[in-house]
Order: C-alpha cells, then sequence, then structure tokens
C-alpha cells in the first residue's frame, strides 16, 4: 500500500441519503489491510464499535451517531410510534457498545435531544426527522474535523524547541473525523516547518500505536520510533523526548483524565523526568458532570486480548488476568490539556470550567 492510497481513505463516511449506510475502515486489519466495512445495520455498527473496528473517543462518538440512523433504517415512514420506539432503542443499545469514552454518550445525547424536539414539533414527519437526524450526525461529524484542526493550531506552539516527543495508543485521524487530537499537534508543527521525531508506545494489549498511530506518522513521513511501552522510563532517561502528547477518553471537571490503559505510567514518569505531559482533547471529551476521575468508568475488556493476542496463546491457559483497558491520570500530572479553544494550564477545576463550562 502507498500513502496516496491511503490518505485517499477516510476513517468515517456516511454513504446515500436518510437510507443511506456507514462506511469504515476496519481498523482491526490495519496495518497490513486498509479495508473499509459497511454497516448496513445496527448490530452490525455496535459490533464494530465494540470490537476496535471503528475505535479512539471522538470516532465512537461520530460512528454511534450515524448508528442511530443506521437502526431507523429498519422501519419504514408509516408507524409514528414504531418509529420513535427504534429511536430510542437504537440509542440505548449503542449506549451499551463501550463505556469510557465520553463522546459516545455525548453525541448519542445530542441526537436525543434533537428527537425530542422533533417529537414535539412535528413527531408524525417522519421523513423530515430522518432528514434532521442524519443532518445533526453529520454535523458532529464536520464540528469534529474543525475542532481536530483547531487543537493542532493551539497545541502546535507549546512543542517549540522541542525535537523529542512520546506518544501513547492512537490519537490521529483514525481515531478522529480526521487529524487527530494528540497527533494534530504533531502534524500542524510538521505542516510548520518543525521537524519532530515522534517515539511511540506500542500500546499493549491491543497494539493501537504499533499498529495505527505509526502507520498515520510514516504516511505523512514524521520520523516515528516505536518503543514497547517498558522503554519509555529508558527513553526519557536518554533525553530523547522533552515533552508528550496523548489523546483522552474522558475527562472530569477536576482535570483528571482517562487515556488508554498504560498513560498514567507515562504522565508518572514525565512528572519524575520534568518532561511536560500534555492531553489533547476536543471539549466534546469532558464530562463536567462528574468530580473527577474518580467517577470514570473503566472499560474491563476480554482476558483473550492478553493471553492470546494476535493470534497466539501466550500465558497458561486458565491464568487469571485483570485486562482494565484505561487508566486515570491524575490533573496534577497534566502540565496543559489542549481544547480547540484554548490550553487548559494549569489544570485546575476553575481552569477545565471557566475554558469548557460555557
Ligand atoms: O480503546 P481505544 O483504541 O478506543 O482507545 C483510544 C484512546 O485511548 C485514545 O487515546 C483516545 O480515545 C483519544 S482519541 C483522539
Amino acid at each position: 500500500m502507498n500513502s496516496s492510497t491511503a490518505n485517499a481513505h477516510e476513517t468515517i463516511q456516511w454513504i446515500g441519503q436518510t437510507d443511506g449506510h456507514l462506511r469504515l475502515i476496519d481498523q482491526t486489519l490495519l496495518p497490513e489491510k486498509l479495508k473499509e466495512i459497511d454497516c448496513r445495520d445496527i448490530e452490525t455498527v455496535w459490533e464494530a464499535i465494540k470490537i476496535l473496528r471503528v475505535r479512539g473517543a471522538p470516532a465512537i462518538g461520530i460512528a454511534a451517531a450515524y448508528g442511530v440512523t443506521v437502526g431507523l433504517n429498519a422501519v419504514d415512514d408509516s408507524d409514528t410510534d414504531a418509529f420513535w420506539k427504534t429511536f430510542d432503542e437504537s440509542v440505548d443499545y449503542l449506549a451499551t457498545s463501550r463505556p469510557t469514552a465520553v463522546n459516545l454518550f455525548w453525541a448519542l445525547d445530542r441526537l436525543k435531544t434533537l428527537a425530542k424536539d422533533l417529537r414535539e414539533d412535528h413527531g408524525g414527519d417522519l421523513p423530515t426527522a430522518r432528514e434532521k437526524l442524519l443532518a445533526e450526525a453529520k454535523s458532529i461529524h464536520q464540528e469534529d474535523r474543525e475542532m481536530c484542526h483547531s487543537i493542532g493550531r493551539f497545541g502546535a506552539p507549546l512543542l517549540e524547541g522541542v525535537s523529542g516527543v512520546l506518544t501513547h495508543c492512537n490519537a490521529g485521524g483514525l481515531a478522529t473525523a480526521e487529524y487527530g487530537t494528540a497527533l494534530s499537534v504533531f502534524f500542524t508543527a510538521q505542516d510548520q516547518g518543525h521537524d519532530l521525531h515522534v517515539f511511540v508506545d506500542e500500546t499493549r494489549p491491543l497494539l493501537q500505536g504499533a499498529r495505527l498511530t505509526a502507520w498515520e506518522l510514516m504516511q505523512r513521513n514524521i520520523k516515528a520510533t516505536l518503543i514497547c511501552d517498558s522503554m519509555a522510563a529508558q527513553v526519557m532517561r536518554e533525553q530523547k523526548v522533552q515533552a508528550v502528547v496523548t489523546g483522552a477518553d474522558r475527562i472530569a471537571s477536576n482535570g483528571d483524565s482517562a487515556n488508554k490503559i498504560g498513560t498514567y505510567s507515562i504522565a508518572v514518569l514525565a512528572h519524575a523526568h520534568g518532561i511536560p505531559f500534555y492531553i489533547a482533547a476536543p471539549s466534546s471529551t469532558f464530562d463536567l458532570g462528574i468530580e473527577s476521575g474518580d467517577e470514570i468508568p473503566i472499560e474491563l475488556r476480554n482476558s483473550q486480548e492478553i493471553t492470546h493476542g494476535f493470534g497466539r496463546q501466550t500465558a497458561p491457559d486458565g491464568v487469571e488476568v485483570y485486562n482494565p483497558a484505561f487508566d486515570v491520570t491524575p490533573a496534577k500530572y497534566i502540565a496543559g490539556i489542549i481544547t480547540e479553544r484554548g490550553v487548559i494550564s494549569p489544570v485546575t477545576r476553575e481552569n477545565v470550567v471557566a475554558m469548557i463550562g460555557g
């Protein structure tokens, strides 16, 4: 595969009109295969989110919003009650796909708010309701593109004088509408003529860093060096990186930030080495309804991801496994949160609410 082939593809697309379908890059196949899947029913959308064909907090939200429209394809325009019942069931069903990324619930809530108005205004005019719900999903998609580019513009100046950076998991175009959050900072710096060397944690157990981030950086000719997660301390000790930037899945009102498992240890390591640790995330990733990271639900995933990763048994039969997919980095370790509205720094409840609460 060459880079022009890869860049010609979009992470998420809506194909057709209101009776259309969702098309996704199947991220479980990368980097070996760049292949898209078409989701024509809600079960396929749910499964795509659950098994990480589409993943990354903003991308999950966008896919879920389109997923509701896909769900409505199962019902025709002759029965208003059946239509809105299917809407409610679709929202509830998609909300069970993954628990941690708040963007999923944020996107579904946007559709629920719109649906409430539509029901009151003209609950019986179902073709119009379909159009408006699809338009809202498209707005969520388009707004995410804009937020990602804006995050890059606010984040790039933070890397002035930095030659090496570290990132964890994948917070790139594959995790968003396009361009990414953490990777948007690197892409924007590169567009501004700043050559960066990005150290990429492989990100156990599902290797989003190795499979997706390294791939995205190479597509854009950014110097990328892949390391195992356990090598980050040594890379910092050798002063190969002067900053860390990662994404987030949910940020509490005090700035505590959940992201892919392993992020917390990177933040503690960065703190120990005097290296600034930044989170890059859009306002849709904040959950101001919770006081601290203690309230963030942490997804527990299948033990087989650890015992049988990528086609081979790597642990004895019957071994007990603990597989939390995310961890929470306390705000005190975060030098700044780069949002589409500006950089929150220092990361305090007051500053979070001032930037995001309005
Ligand atoms: O389990 P994943 O691959 O969905 O986890 C993704 C992450 O943790 C990302 O860093 C986060 O969603 C930010 S994406 C811009």
